[in-house]
């Protein structure tokens, strides 16, 4: 009886494991930073820029540009300049964009 138990309990944990595991996959249950390091980090590594060191991530430079909000970042990444690549919302959706841009604005000072 016990074991039964156990198994039952084990394959309930297999399950929602699972489900989570897929809920993650589109980017609903992933962290700021998480979907950061997936998307940006490979040119903006710590929040610098490995193409333009005018333009890193850290709050001089993005007031130097005119980047203050959230809202303006989510922009960038809908129209971004050269050497940037484009996010669309089939990529990034606006939920997960707002996280990133929320990420960015309290991690790179
Ligand atoms: C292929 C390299 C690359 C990737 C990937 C990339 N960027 Fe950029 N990023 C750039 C380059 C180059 C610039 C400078 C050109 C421009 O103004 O768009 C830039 C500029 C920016 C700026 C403006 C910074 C400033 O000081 O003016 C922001 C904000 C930004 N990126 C955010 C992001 C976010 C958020 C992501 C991930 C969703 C991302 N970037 C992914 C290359 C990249």
């Amino acid at each position: 009886m016990k074991s039964a138990l156990v198994l039952f309990a084990a394959a309930a944990m297999v399950c929602l494991f699972g489900m989570s595991n897929i809920a993650g996959a589109d980017g609903k249950n992933k962290s700021g930073e998480a979907e950061f390091k997936e998307h940006c980090a490979v040119c903006h590594p710590n929040g610098g820029n490995i193409m333009n060191t005018k333009k890193t991530l850290h709050k001089g430079d993005l007031d130097a540009n005119n980047i203050k909000t959230a809202t303006d970042i989510i922009m960038k990444m809908r129209n971004p300049g050269t050497g940037m690549t484009k996010f669309d919302t089939k990529t990034v959706s606006d939920s997960e964009a707002k996280k990133i841009a929320e990420y960015i604005l309290k991690t790179f000072k």
